[in-house]
């Protein structure tokens, strides 16, 4: 590098990462979360935040304060006056809301994802004469063709035929939206419902939510989504694309902890109407009327009519701190320095010839990048070795996702380095 004290740092370059991190004020969130040691005694360079994200620092205190209010109260805490833990999930509605561009009352914390998204089939896949098929994008997460051949078996359908998986093809790694918006045309009548992941969580695209939800109910289908690798990661807005419903969960980008409670939205159209089928349980009655025989059964208006079980309190504490950062950045921000980011590492990439398979445009991706190699799992076991976490997806995929909330320039471009290193 030439030039004097002031020359800007050529780009690409470790001083160029460095500048991006110091001029980045979003840089001092990395000091919210405790970042996991890597085998030199050094925080590991930690790019799997897709998988699990960290702990922020708060949510010991959270867990901490309602461990307390056990041992203290005992039972009494479900109705203690400051933190009731009667009406711990809907304390979190308005933060949830917010991630997911929804209202309020379109939105609840319960259950884990699949298990949503079995709650979610039961009231919205209702197959009626020809329209019996639910289509979905490749390569399909196996926890949802397993809920969703399920739903189909149940019902005397053949999920061989009627789950209609629209793969990749013709040397593609991704499913471009206009293919998708051609196989909802032509299967438009046959259609009960269209289940797509927001962010496809092998090929890490992001679909284009409402333009493939307007083609979906134009064809008369009901339009789901599943938003695992979405929420959190970017910007949504459910209610204004006129998502009929979705669910995630809440351990990857959303920082909730090792198997926290998933999350669901159901339009209001769907929620305010008392005709739409529920799966009752007295946790989805109005908060006052719980303790009632309510007969026949009248859920509460809202996703929170869902709910059917008493919550998981301690689990639940590290999400209601981890949404309070998120409220504090909030994602336009948030999604703004990811994209930098994401593509600050795509460039290092790209100046090594790796292949990656996650679209090249930013409006078509999130946070993370799938990144092909022959020998994915060894050199995966060579970046581990170097203090690097990412995690693999059969056959020859490496993850990586900077997380904005806690990944620096540095870490990519030190990522880079090691890459290069690795695949020597
Ligand atoms: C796309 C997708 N669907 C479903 C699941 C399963 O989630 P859970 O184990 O919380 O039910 C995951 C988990 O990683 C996922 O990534």
């Amino acid at each position: 590098m030439t030039g004097g004290a002031d020359a800007d740092p050529e780009p690409l370059s470790e001083a160029d990462a460095l500048a991006r991190d110091d001029a980045d004020p979003l840089s001092a969130y990395r000091q919210r979360f405790h970042l996991p040691i890597g085998p030199d005694g050094a925080p590991a360079i930690y790019l799997a935040g897709q998988s699990l994200g960290l702990q922020p620092r708060t949510a010991r205190a959270e867990v901490e304060a309602e461990l307390e209010a056990w041992a203290r109260l005992g039972v009494d805490a479900w109705f203690e006056p400051d933190r009731p833990w009667f009406t711990y999930t809907e304390r979190l509605r308005e933060p949830m809301a917010r991630i997911v561009g929804a209202r309020p009352s379109e939105v609840a914390v319960l259950n884990g994802l699949t298990v949503d998204i079995h709650l979610l089939l039961a009231s919205f896949f209702r197959p009626d004469g020809r329209r019996t098929r639910i289509l979905v994008d490749g390569p399909l997460f196996p926890s949802d063709r397993h809920a969703l051949t399920s739903h189909l078996a149940q019902r005397g359908l053949d999920p061989a035929r009627d789950l209609l998986v629209i793969e990749p093809r013709d040397g593609s790694s991704i499913v471009p939206t206009a293919r998708l918006e051609d196989a909802i045309r032509e299967h438009g009548a046959e259609l009960a419902v269209v289940f797509l992941a927001g962010v496809n969580f092998a090929t890490g695209q992001l679909h284009e939510i409402q333009r493939l939800t307007a083609a979906a109910r134009e064809a008369g289908a009901i339009v789901g989504w599943d938003l695992a690798h979405a929420a959190g990661n970017v910007e949504l807005s459910l209610h204004d694309w006129d998502v009929d419903f979705a669910a995630w969960c809440t351990y990857k980008y959303l920082n909730g902890g090792p198997g926290s409670v998933g999350a669901i939205f159901v339009h209001d159209r769907h929620g305010q109407d008392p005709t739409t089928p529920r799966l009752g349980g007295w946790w989805g009655l109005a908060p006052d009327r719980r303790f009632d025989i309510v007969e026949p059964f009248a859920p509460a208006v809202g996703a929170a009519g869902w709910e059917a079980s008493t919550p998981p309190v301690l689990a639940l504490a590290p999400l209601a701190a981890s949404l309070r950062i998120f409220d504090e950045v909030g994602l336009p921000a948030l999604r703004a320095r990811s994209i930098e980011l994401t593509g600050f590492l795509a460039r290092l990439l790209d100046a090594q010839a790796i292949e990656v398979i996650t679209p090249a445009d930013p409006a078509a991706r999130g946070a993370h990048l799938s990144l092909r190699f022959g020998d994915a799992e060894a050199i995966l076991e060579k970046l581990a070795a170097r203090g690097v976490v990412a995690d693999f997806r059969a056959p020859d995929i490496v993850r990586v996702a900077p997380i904005p909330l806690y990944n620096t320039y540095h870490e990519a471009w030190r990522f880079a380095h090691l890459l290069h290193e690795a695949r020597g």
